[in-house]
């Protein structure tokens, strides 16, 4: 299916744990994705174990030593670093103990890694951020011209509305690094944003659907089984709602099939870095109140049948 579409060279910028390695996995089995790289960024689990768990992804995806990995930003800019151990595990991916990797990770520094391959390629490294950003902003820090070099930044991130999953007003990536997320918003690079509203409505697999993925006997499904265990006990226990929510997937599929992404709408955007009360909020002018130029294009409604026979051809083991 997927080489029918256009060709995209992919830098994934990301805090593995649990549904970044599924988003890490189809980018590795899409036919229209060259992935140039995975770049790590703090947030889920402790650092190195973020590091250990996408290179574990990659072995799974048949790819060790063939796509690099960068350690980047061991903490938030400013804040103390808070992860997510309650929600994936403590190792991040349902506490399933994985071997350790053969490959091992690169000596750059991952923030470098983005600015050069930027530069390398200007106007065609098409960013995928499924973590905090502050990888992103310490790349438009270092090198300010980037901004108008990367194709396009994807995040998955932020709320449209304010369903906050950390606070009652803010989504984890944003509340994390809000600093960071502050300087990327405005850095003028072009971006699209899939906040977790959409990703909760669209990008939740099922009961129905974890039965079927468990009787599958490919070595995808047994991973994303694996990797999801722990977050699905945890949405029905927190959410009340019995599936596995897969935000970083689904802006995966974003980038890979536009298609998936149904009502996409420009919009003026920020994030509060000030208070505490709505730290990491993400405020979409939604009517144009404030009369800014709008920075960002925001995700209203995706397909989830599209998403999720992409993921499906994943899970079975053929080309996303
Ligand atoms: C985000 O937080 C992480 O736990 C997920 O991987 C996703 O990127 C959702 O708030
Ligand atoms: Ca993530």
């Amino acid at each position: 299916m997927g080489e029918n579409l256009p060709s995209i060279r992919i830098l994934h910028d990301t805090d593995t744990a649990g549904d970044d390695s599924t988003a890490l996995m189809m980018a590795l089995k899409a036919s229209n994705a060259i992935l140039e790289g995975v770049t790590i960024n703090c947030g889920n689990v402790a650092f190195d174990q973020q590091v250990e768990n996408a290179l574990y992804t990659i072995e799974v995806a048949g790819k060790s030593g063939k796509i690099p990995v960068y350690p980047g930003a061991r903490h938030p800019l400013i804040r103390e670093w808070e992860t997510a151990e309650n929600v994936h595990g403590n190792d991040g991916m349902g506490d399933s103990g994985f071997p350790r990797a053969n490959q091992r990770p690169e000596q750059k520094f991952g923030v470098d890694a983005i600015v050069d391959l930027v530069n390398s390629a200007p106007g065609e490294i098409t960013l995928v951020a499924t973590g905090p950003l502050t990888n992103i902003a310490l790349a438009v820090r270092k090198d300010p011209s980037i901004a108008k070099k990367v194709k396009r930044l994807y995040f998955m991130g932020g709320t449209n509305q304010y369903l906050g999953n950390v606070t009652p007003a803010a989504e984890f990536n944003m509340w994390v690094d809000p600093d960071a997320a502050k300087i990327v918003l405005h850095s003028g690079m072009p971006m699209t944003m899939v906040g977790w509203e959409i990703c909760m409505r669209h990008g939740l697999v099922n009961r129905s659907e974890l039965d079927e993925i468990a009787i599958m006997s490919t070595a995808e499904a047994k991973f994303f089984a694996a990797v999801n265990r722990r977050a699905v006990e945890f949405t029905k226990e927190v959410e009340g709602r019995d599936g596995a929510p897969c935000p970083d997937s689904i802006t995966m599929a974003i980038v890979l099939n536009k298609a998936v992404a149904t009502d996409v709408r420009r919009k003026f955007v920020d994030v509060d870095n000030e208070s505490e009360l709505s730290r990491g909020a993400t405020y979409v002018d939604h009517l144009n109140v404030l009369k800014m130029r709008p920075n960002l294009d925001v995700v209203y409604a995706a397909s989830e049948r599209l998403f999720k026979e992409m993921l499906f051809r994943m899970l079975r083991g053929e080309p996303v």
